[in-house]
């Protein structure tokens, strides 16, 4: 790659009203910082004239810069940056700025054909300060904006931004501003998400709601292939190919205050202690009148078309993942179709046969998972039925899909999934009843289970109850660099889902395994310095989980055990017992998985890391 930086996973915010646009886009880059945390920039005119500040590292390096010197005007553009390609550094830092000084722009995502316009616009006189390709993009607006003729009634420089993305090849989110149009932005998608928020007097450009939710609820999501010009008062949106676009405005389902931290330390607690309500939400009007099964209205598949399927195929990436496995045992045991369970990113490129009468889930939070959204588009590319289980309203996932069913959990700020995670395996086991509903379960066991899932969110409150006693354990395990996670049958997710957790914020190295596993190979790591935790639930292989846990003690390994409650184990097996409440066995992984999320999450605080913002990480992974 020579060096050329790719901008994919990065947050933008771009501002247009009455206001002093600094504070404001200052604001939004907090708030999309979990999209990137390497480096922050932004401009504004002031003036028609260009201000540009860019610094490496968090929002808060940025902002003690722009405290420096003055910062006035109404119309900005501002970005943070996700490296994946590229060194961190104050040139590779958006925006860009062409060479002619005219135009500024931000970016998220690759443009594939830059080297060949970078050499075209360097034999037209532009010169270029950094290796990236965003660079090149912002100069390409520039060479023609500068050969656009006046046309009445067109903006010239959304049409010279129109004209510049018909040359390019590669996916982008970009805002743009222009120093000959001070009260006008420019912005554009394919590929990289980009949402408009309508105020009144302003207009907020960003590539998540959460960076402008508490300003308005009012949202024009961009769709593929669409340019928006964007005033203070107005918007007109324009295809790449140059037809019209009827807006379509809709209201955000969530309001700016759930985006905030309150008296949270970090947004994964604050997450956390939301599950109750989060579950709640996802359960809210789907049960039937009679409460023997569930429903959903946006999935857009009749009962006599499910019941023509032979097959579900699940597919998602990582923590959505492990929720597909739990929805593989929760199907196959409640409603007796085959399930099977891929990496989006594997199915994407593996050309399975699948058969004819298949129906493809993917699950995705955040609804922009690159490799999730490619696994979707394949799927239908080969004429399957895509449904999505998803938490963003008009994400790219939920907009493609065929169907699906929201989440309702509200905005997941911090990285590491917790509330989606359980709002996910709510749902799975709400599928899972509907669709045994369709087949064999009877009215009582689905009454059974209906009322089995509407005592879940007050069964998460009662266990939230553990948090002193986890932290306190967590304080004793925080020094230990290795950890297995054990579980069997529907716990084996619920163990990788552990290991997860606190590798992905503690950097603690783990490994989730299935317990009987263990034998064949991952028993070799068990010494006093390597901890296992075990997840376990009442049912058949009870008793054979003791018999992994007898194992593990014999070579001296120490045992944290979650447990349901009344559950009897031999003297000295357990060092560290923490129990969940009894409950179904179809919500039990759910409720399992409590306890370890605080475990995670108060071991990386001991450990002091950065809970919200774990190094190399981005909530949104949209590249490859
Ligand atoms: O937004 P998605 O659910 O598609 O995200 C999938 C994964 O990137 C995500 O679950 C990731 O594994 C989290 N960091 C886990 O906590």
């Amino acid at each position: 790659m020579m060096g050329k930086t790719q901008e994919i996973m990065c947050g933008i915010v771009g501002y247009v009203g009455k206001r002093q646009a600094k504070g404001i886009l200052v604001e939004g880059l907090k708030r999309l910082e979990y999209r990137g945390y390497d480096s922050a920039g932004l401009a504004i005119l002031q003036n028609g004239a260009l201000k540009l500040e860019k610094q490496t590292g968090r929002v808060a390096n940025l902002e003690g810069e722009l405290d420096k010197r003055a910062f006035n005007g109404n119309i900005g553009i501002s970005h943070t940056r996700w490296a994946t390609h590229g060194k961190v550094s104050q040139s590779n830092a958006h925006p860009h700025v062409s060479s002619d000084g005219k135009i500024a722009l931000v970016h998220n995502g690759v443009i594939e054909n830059f080297t060949s316009i970078k050499k075209f616009l360097l034999s037209k006189g532009y010169s270029f300060e950094s290796e990236t390709d965003t660079e090149v993009l912002c100069n390409l607006v520039a060479y023609h904006y500068a050969k656009q003729p006046e046309v009445d009634g067109q903006s010239r420089f959304a049409e010279s931004v129109r004209r510049t993305l018909f040359h390019v090849e590669g996916t982008y989110g970009i805002a743009v501003l222009s120093t000959d149009c001070p009260d006008e932005m420019v912005c554009a998608r394919k590929g990289s998400p980009l949402i408009i928020g309508v105020g009144v007097g302003e207009n907020i450009v960003a590539s998540d709601a959460t960076a402008f939710a508490s300003r308005t609820q009012n949202v024009v999501y961009l769709n593929d292939g669409e340019v928006a010009h964007v005033t203070s008062d107005d918007f007109n949106i324009l295809t790449i190919s140059n037809e019209s676009v009827d807006p379509i405005v809709s209201q955000l389902d969530w309001s700016g205050e759930e985006a905030d931290l309150g008296d949270f330390a970090y947004f994964m607690e604050k997450e956390i202690f939301e599950q109750p309500s989060a579950l709640e939400n996802a359960m809210r009007g789907r049960f039937s009148e009679d409460d023997s099964t569930t429903k959903f209205g946006g999935l857009n598949v009749s009962p006599q078309e499910f019941r023509q399927m032979d097959r579900l195929l699940f597919c998602a990436c990582g923590t959505a993942w492990h929720a597909c496995l739990v929805a593989e045992y929760l199907i196959e045991k409640y409603a007796r179709i085959p399930v099977e369970v891929e990496y989006a990113s594997e199915f994407r490129y593996r050309n399975a046969p699948l058969d004819k009468n298949t129906v493809v889930f993917v699950i995705s939070q955040s609804g922009e998972t690159l490799d999730t959204l490619a696994a979707l588009r394949e799927a239908q590319r080969k004429g399957y039925r895509a449904l999505a289980i998803n938490n963003v309203v008009g994400s790219t996932i939920a907009r493609e899909s065929d169907g699906g069913i929201y989440q309702h959990a509200g905005p997941e700020i911090g990285v590491a999934s917790t509330k989606a995670f359980t709002s996910q395996l709510l749902i799975s086991a709400m599928l899972a009843l509907y669709l045994g509903r369709l087949n064999d379960m009877s009215y009582g066991d689905g009454r059974r289970f209906v009322e089995a899932l509407k005592a879940v969110p007050e069964l998460v409150a009662l266990n939230l109850k553990v948090n002193s006693q986890v932290e306190a354990i967590a304080k004793a395990y925080a020094q230990y660099d290795d950890f297995l996670f054990l579980g069997r049958q529907e716990m084996f997710p619920i163990a990788l889902e552990g290991a997860l957790k606190l590798k992905e914020i503690s950097y603690i190295h783990a490994e989730g395994y299935p317990a009987a596993e263990m034998k064949h190979g991952p028993i070799a790591l068990i010494s006093e310095l390597c901890p296992s935790v075990f997840i376990i639930a009442k049912g058949e292989v009870f008793q054979k989980t003791i018999a992994n846990m007898q194992e593990i003690k014999a070579r001296h390994g120490k045992i944290i055990c979650i447990a349901p409650e009344g559950a009897e184990f031999p003297d000295g097996l357990i060092d560290d017992l923490i129990l969940y409440p009894d409950c179904h066995e179809a919500v039990a992984p759910l409720l399992a998985c409590i306890p370890l999320q605080l475990l995670s999450y108060y071991i990386a605080r001991e450990r002091g890391c950065d809970v919200d913002k774990p190094r190399n990480l981005a909530k949104s992974v949209t590249v490859e």
